[in-house]
């Protein structure tokens, strides 16, 4: 009775093996051999379950929590064993009923009672993306660490504020830093939603239908850690909204490492030269022997294809099947896990380029003392003085052009030349133009003015030190 032709998980309808190249083509062990840890935990869990309905005895429970045990540290320590052992396996699931085979005999068989593959890989799928939600968020933490000592830093450094790459207004370069921190920021919230979109467990879901055995889905969702099971069995193996969820939170932080990369690689041009490439994160030319080139943002701006590539890949594959599990929902893993791999490496290579640049302050400054973006300033003066705000931008103008007539600096212009195209002008007018008196002006809340920065870091240094001791991670 317990004799089986071959160790496959489902041979026993079929008269010929698979086609080998067939075979090759559907096995998923090479990268979902990843779910391992997974699989493992969800095995625990399952196997634990099945002892108050009978299935198991204590013993029985016994026998496969140890030999579980010894599977998942071998899996650790001994890769060429997974490698030789999972050769002959079609998936991570079919790797451990095969291992706890060798071990156990026909008892070996018994775990599977009730369940499917179709919800054990959602489950793995589900717990491997919560984790790697978790993960990436302290990653960004640390960069917002690193924006947050930049901005500290730089508190007294004004800036020329660009509107479509032109002079507009000035700003400090920590609101620019500041801007960037808000939003990695946002990408934390995304992940912790792509988080609780994961956090349902499947299990005693079966193939779609649900399980005959009463089994006790509640203490399975407890003992893995999740913190509701889903709620209808044909959608858990269908959904895989969560992995969306997760893809769609990468896309967003390798999106916003793109938009910095972009600032980057433009402030470390000649022509701006606001930035200093640090050696560590910067590569030479096998030509020309002068080059510093900022590869560390191109690649970070360049492989933001990839991940969003991810993101349609899967909503491709997902769009137009049918409700409940078909096994093109396998493809839902290779490129999730590189695009996790992608967006780490970017996120600690990011972490490492901001805390390491050096900002040239005196570049800066002079930029930011350019008289045209003070022009704004000077509407907002006869605003005070009770014009209406598009006849002010009008006589503005007007002075600008004179200035550009007389070959000038428009801040140069005499009182009197000021008072014949606008007798509103006065003594103080002066006093009102200035980097210094431009900036403290943006006093609203969210606004470049010293204060405001300085509450808006103090901010982000809470956040950072109330998350920190959440993850009990250092801040
Ligand atoms: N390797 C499969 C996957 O990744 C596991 C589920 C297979 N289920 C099945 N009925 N063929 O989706």
């Amino acid at each position: 009775m317990t004799q089986r032709k071959d160790d496959r998980l489902w041979g026993g309808r079929f008269e010929r093996p698979p086609n080998a190249h067939f075979d090759a083509f559907q096995r998923s062990f090479a990268f979902d051999r990843r779910l391992l840890p997974y699989e493992i935990a969800v095995d625990r869990a399952w196997a634990k379950a099945l002892e108050p309905i009978g299935i198991f005895t204590a013993t029985e429970v016994k026998q496969t929590l140890a030999v579980l045990d010894k599977i998942s540290d071998r899996a650790k320590t001994d890769s060429a064993w997974v490698d030789s052992f999972g050769a002959n396996a079609e998936d991570v699931h079919h790797f451990v009923e095969k291992a706890l085979v060798e071990e156990l005999g026909p008892l070996g068989w018994k775990l599977h009672t009730g369940r499917s593959r179709n919800e054990l890989v959602a489950t793995d799928f589900r717990l491997l993306v919560i984790d790697a939600a978790a993960e990436m968020q302290r990653g960004l933490e640390a960069l917002l660490n690193a924006f947050l000592s930049q901005a500290k830093a730089h508190l007294s450094v004004p800036m020329a504020g660009m509107t479509h790459m032109q002079h507009a207004q000035p700003i400090l370069l920590s609101h620019f830093l500041l801007a960037h921190a808000e939003a990695f920021t946002r990408d934390i919230t995304r992940l912790q939603h792509a988080k609780e979109s994961a956090d349902a467990c499947p299990m005693g879901s079966g193939a779609l239908a649900g399980n005959s055995f009463a089994i006790d889905r509640h203490a399975i969702a407890r003992e893995l850690g999740f913190s509701r099971i889903t709620a209808n069995s044909l959608d858990a193996v269908s959904d895989r909204d969560f992995a969306l969820d997760y893809l769609f939170a990468l896309t967003g932080i390798a999106t916003h490492l793109s938009r910095l990369a972009e600032d980057f690689v433009i402030f470390a041009s000649q022509e701006f030269s606001y930035v200093i490439l640090p050696d560590e994160f910067s590569t030479g030319s096998s030509l020309m022997p002068q080059k510093k080139n900022p590869d560390a943002w191109e690649l970070m701006r360049g492989k933001t294809g990839r991940i969003s590539g991810a993101l349609l890949g899967l909503l491709t594959t997902l769009k137009g099947l049918p409700t409940s599990y078909q096994r093109d929902l396998q493809e839902d893993k290779e490129a999730l896990f590189a695009a996790r791999e992608q967006v780490t490496d970017m996120i600690a290579v990011a972490t490492g380029a901001v805390a390491a640049t050096k900002f040239n302050a005196e570049r800066l400054k002079s930029a930011a003392s350019n008289p045209a973006l003070l022009a704004t300033e000077a509407a907002d003066y006869l605003v005070h003085k009770g014009i209406p705000f598009r006849p002010a931008h009008d006589i503005v103008g007007k002075v600008l052009r004179e200035a550009e007539k007389q070959n000038i600096l428009w801040t140069a212009l005499p009182l009197e030349g000021l008072k014949k195209i606008s007798p509103v002008f006065e003594i103080d007018f002066a006093k009102s133009l200035s980097v210094e008196a431009a900036l403290a002006a943006k006093k609203v809340p969210g606004g470049t003015a010293p204060e405001r920065v300085r509450d808006a870091i103090a901010n982000l240094e809470r956040q950072l030190n109330k998350k920190a001791t959440k993850t009990g991670a250092k801040p």
